[in-house]
């Protein structure tokens, strides 16, 4: 079960997601070892994390690592956890100053014990945040969360929604009650999903951007969410209007 004391109130505001890629090319395109790339990608993490308040953003995922990442070589996998180590122990005291509330999702079963502790310490350091929910992703992919759900359900006419969102929470280490993703970014030009979200970004506006991770700013952000605030969502249903004129038009036997 998620320790109660890490749960507070429910974010509010838009839920951002970002798929940080093209690190790797960033780095590559300069000569330089796939490594430095993600280097530069924690600090376009900075940035972006600086930027979401003040866009609406009340809860930021940052996708870092799936579970299909550990076939990397592993000195890019070493070098990335010591990344996300290091990064949650420099940015802990200024996230506490700024109201960040930070959470891993994801396995932790696989992970380092020093990570899994660092991971512990800013959460419980930051658990009271209100001005943004931080979610890092790591060791996560939605597949392996619905499947490590499900297992934990019993299945049968009962079980509901809110259950298994509830199950996925616990699996992946979220505090209950994070809204679902409206608005989820792709850098880097690739245009798929990477089994990410599968559960919570059911209805999520798509915005795919050709910006390497590490050139990403706040500009490319306020970008996105100007394209996410022009959709018209409409959750499967009719906006009023339509809804209107398909009746009128059944009316008239059209
Ligand atoms: C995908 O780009 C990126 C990753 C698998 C790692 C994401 C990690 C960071 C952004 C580093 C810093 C993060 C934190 C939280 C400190 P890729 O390497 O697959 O790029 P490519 O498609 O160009 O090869």
């Amino acid at each position: 079960m998620i320790s109660s004391s890490l749960q507070t109130t429910k974010p509010k505001g838009l839920h951002a997601a970002i798929i940080m890629d093209g690190n790797g090319r960033w780095a590559e395109l300069r000569g330089r070892p796939r490594v430095e790339g993600h280097r530069a990608g924690a600090a376009a993490v900075r940035r972006t994390v600086e930027a979401a308040p003040g866009l609406g953003i009340g809860t930021l995922t940052l996708y870092a690592f799936s579970t299909e990442n550990w076939k990397r070589p592993p000195h890019e996998v070493n070098a990335l956890m010591r990344l996300f180590r290091n990064h949650l122990l420099s940015e802990t005291p200024e996230c506490v100053e700024k109201g960040i509330r930070i959470r891993v999702v994801g396995r932790r079963d696989r992970l380092d014990p020093s990570l899994v502790a660092a991971i512990a310490e800013a959460e419980k350091a930051t658990a009271s945040g209100s001005k943004l929910y931080m979610r890092l992703a790591v060791d996560y992919s939605a597949q392996d969360a619905m499947l490590r759900a499900a297992a934990k359900l019993r299945p049968g006419p009962r079980l509901n929604r809110d259950d298994f969102a509830r199950a996925i929470a616990e699996v992946i280490h979220d505090a209950p009650g994070t809204p679902e993703i409206d608005l989820l970014i792709r850098t880097g030009g690739e245009l798929r999903l990477s089994d990410l979200f599968g559960w919570d970004s059911g209805y999520a506006e798509l915005v795919f951007s050709d910006t390497m991770w590490p050139d990403f700013d706040g500009n490319d952000l306020r970008a996105a969410v100007e394209e996410f605030r022009g959709r018209k969502r409409r959750f499967g249903a009719l906006p009023q209007e339509d809804a209107r004129q398909i009746e009128a038009a059944r009316r008239n036997g059209v």
